[in-house]
């Protein structure tokens, strides 16, 4: 999307894959202190998504969404003021449908224009733009509404499209957003992690500078796989140029998950300024090869047997 957002893949954290429903500004804002404190945020780590779960199940009486009084009783705007006093950037949560996917809030079908203006004037940075309860209205004609509309508010944000694969994304929205998922929600497992790279693959060619395939958010630290499996997961995550949303608890993340997300060559390899997403080059038994061209005559490599992993930057020249 020409929007001047995503040049490369966008990095943070969102709330859904630790805490699902069960959040409240607390738990944001001291997600914000700790990108910051942990070192972080130096690294990239701008993008703090607020998910599903944190507006009011009934829009007000002249049709705006409220935020959910019990959890988020400051409101959304002094949220924003407070994260970016941090120096971050913050991101919220909607549905091309009549009701978001948890079906405790309302969804923004129908009502683009107002929801777009009441983000930008909160100043949301972010939108996760979902796609159930839709009434089985194609998103080609639902997300187009929302991508106007928040072109039209004039602040920058950075949309961020969730039809999960099915409709085959990759091949009709880079107009529409900035990434959009090429699968189903991920699940904390070897097995789930693995086939999501797989599904992501595939479209690699589609994804480029403003516009990238998204395989879903991060695992690592949540606590369903190995340290060396979490290790793979973020690799595969950096070389497919994937988003890179933490999905754990950063309040209370172990140095092992901290140094596996904070690895700053493996983010530089994310976040190369050429934009390449890598495929998979070779497969011999349980071992697998990814590889993609990098600016400045690098190239990356990343190696996986289910136990170990190495991603290595060659010089070319
Ligand atoms: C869908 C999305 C998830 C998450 C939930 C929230 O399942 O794919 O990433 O946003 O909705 O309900």
């Amino acid at each position: 999307l020409a929007n001047g957002l995503g040049k490369t893949p966008p990095m943070g954290w969102n709330s859904w894959n630790h805490f699902f429903c069960n959040i409240n500004e607390k738990i944001i804002r001291d997600t914000a202190d700790a990108l910051v404190s942990s070192g972080l945020a130096k690294l990239g780590y701008h993008y703090v998504n607020i998910d599903d779960c944190w507006a009011e199940h009934d829009r007000d009486s002249m049709g705006y969404l409220v935020s959910r009084r019990s959890t988020f009783p400051s409101g959304i705007k002094a949220l924003a003021d407070y994260v970016h006093s941090r120096g971050l950037k913050l991101g919220i949560y909607s549905d091309a449908g009549y009701q978001t996917c948890s079906g405790t809030m309302p969804g923004s079908l129908g009502h683009e224009q107002k929801d777009a203006e009441t983000f930008a004037s909160w100043g949301i940075d972010y939108l996760k733009y979902d796609n159930c309860n839709n009434e089985d209205l194609k998103p080609m004609k639902r997300y187009p509404e929302m991508t106007r509309a928040l072109m039209s508010t004039g602040r920058p944000i950075f949309l961020s499209l969730c039809e999960w694969g099915d409709m085959h994304p990759a091949l009709w929205a880079d107009k529409l957003g900035n990434s959009w998922r090429t699968t189903m929600d991920i699940q904390d497992t070897w097995e789930s992690m693995v086939s999501r790279a797989d599904e992501n693959e595939v479209y690699a060619e589609h994804a480029r500078p403003g516009g990238w395939n998204d395989p879903d958010m991060l695992e690592v630290g949540n606590g369903g796989m190995s340290n060396d499996e979490y290790i793979v997961h973020f690799s595969l995550w950096a070389a497919s140029k994937a988003p890179l949303l933490i999905g754990c608890d950063v309040r209370n993340m172990t140095n092992e998950t901290l140094t596996i997300l904070g690895n700053d060559e493996v983010i530089a390899v994310n976040q190369d300024p050429l934009g390449v997403q890598a495929k998979k080059v070779r497969m011999e038994g349980d071992h697998e090869v990814w590889a993609g061209p990098l600016s400045a005559f690098l190239a990356a490599a990343a190696f996986y047997t289910g136990e170990e992993v190495n991603i290595e930057t060659v010089h070319l020249s």
